[in-house]
């Protein structure tokens, strides 16, 4: 072979390897303040891979409007590159078969041994990756201003019997005790965290993960129902419909004292310049310190017509499992890493104890999926118990038995 014909082989070669920028297309719901910080970094990690970036943003804590716009996308034939899409319906999309696999890359970068089998299992259908994870969102936080505390001369609830004598002081000294948000997903996020600690870990699995029906029917489940329904009057009557992130502001304002919701929150306080230790506290909701309800982001892959598609889905799925990205992200979305063995040091103390949590609760058996945050059951059952939370905290005629024979027929929704 003479040289000349060499070099042009190899520049074929090359072109052949080289795939074009893509222009990647990503649907996700982190339009707040703290979240769109951490969509930031993704957007310029695939810069930085001379990949074209298209925001799919649609706004709605929680991501059902995403969830809606999606559907609507993928019937038309025309699905974004990837999509923020979690737990279980990872599994129901697979069904559908729309998925890409992007299991050369993990293979490749050995995800299998990067990740935590309760991860990877999860992003994985039929046995091969369609999703790369980003994060894992700890959802039994209660998210304190302890100024507030301190003017009611109250102290940080370590169980359910507390909140409610610091509520009572708070509300004694003229101070909004609980900043709410009332919309069906935040309802259920505060129900779930209020079950866990009336119930533990073993009720939990059994009415949340495994729908049994002697469970969701137990008067645990009843006491559960009770003590949340006892949270309405200190909330404020501002509280329906208002987004999460604004319910976040009152206590970073001075507004109200204390809030239950995931550490998607301390991306606020940090967004808003505050100190966690001093400005505001990171505590486990009252009852559930040894217990971690577990919520993980992820990215689904769908098919995409063109080989310039695929190699951008890929440069996407890498980056987003880089230790590089998986630091700068979480120190912003307020979550931890979903790679295992990162270094912690840059994180402030509540991932550090959110990162110690989670390790120990999968040790203690008491490491749960947020059902609140579609991780433990299909998407058509989480829809139907939405329902009964949300009629039941906005029905004051409507008694938690009640509310439980209705959460039993809702488990039997698929
Ligand atoms: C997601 C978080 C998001 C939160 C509020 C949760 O379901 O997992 O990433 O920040 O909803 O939008």
């Amino acid at each position: 072979m003479s040289y000349p014909k060499l070099s042009a082989l190899t520049a074929g070669m090359m072109l052949a390897f080289t795939a074009q920028a893509a222009e990647v297309e990503v649907l996700h719901w982190w339009t707040s303040g703290g979240e769109a910080k951490a969509a930031a970094e993704l957007k310029k990690t695939m810069e930085g891979k001379g990949h074209k970036w298209k925001d799919f943003a649609v706004a709605g804590g929680g991501g059902e409007n995403a969830m809606t716009a999606l559907k609507s996308r993928v019937v038309s034939g025309q699905p974004p590159a990837a999509a923020q899409i979690k737990g279980p319906a990872i599994q129901e999309w697979g069904e559908e078969g729309v998925l890409s696999s992007m299991d050369s890359v993990a293979k490749k970068e050995g995800w299998d041994k990067l990740l935590p089998p309760v991860v990877s299992n999860v992003m994985k259908y039929k046995g091969q990756y369609v999703a790369a994870p980003v994060n894992v969102h700890r959802v039994n936080w209660l998210w304190v201003n302890p100024e507030l505390l301190k003017k009611a001369n109250a102290k940080v609830p370590a169980t359910i019997d507390e909140l409610f004598v610091t509520m009572e002081a708070l509300k004694k000294a003229g101070i909004q005790p609980l900043a709410y948000g009332g919309q069906p997903w935040q309802d259920s996020t505060v129900f779930e965290s209020i079950a866990l600690g009336v119930g533990g870990a073993d009720f939990y699995q059994k009415a949340f993960v495994k729908l049994d029906a002697a469970a969701i029917k137990s008067p645990t489940m009843i006491k559960a129902l009770d003590t949340y329904k006892k949270l309405k009057p200190y909330t404020d009557k501002n509280a329906p419909g208002r987004e999460w992130n604004l319910a976040t502001a009152m206590v970073i304002n001075g507004k109200a004292a204390m809030q239950f919701m995931g550490d998607w929150a301390k991306g606020e306080f940090l967004a808003a310049g505050k100190v966690p230790g001093k400005d505001f506290l990171c505590v486990a909701a009252p009852g559930t310190e040894k217990a971690f309800t577990f919520n993980i982001d992820s990215f689904v892959f769908f098919k995409v017509p063109s080989k310039d598609a695929e190699k951008g889905q890929q440069d996407l799925a890498s980056a987003l499992m880089s230790p590089a990205f998986q630091q700068t992200f979480n120190l912003n979305k307020g979550s931890i890493p979903a790679r295992t063995g990162l270094d912690m040091a840059k994180f402030d103390d509540c991932g550090k104890k959110s990162s110690t949590d989670f390790s120990a609760s999968a040790k203690g058996n008491t490491l749960v999926p947020s059902w609140a945050h579609g991780m433990a059951m299909r998407s058509a059952t989480q829809g139907a118990m939405y329902d009964v939370i949300s009629q039941y905290w906005n029905d004051d005629k409507m008694t938690a038995q009640q509310a439980a024979d209705k959460l039993a027929a809702a488990a039997k929704v698929m």
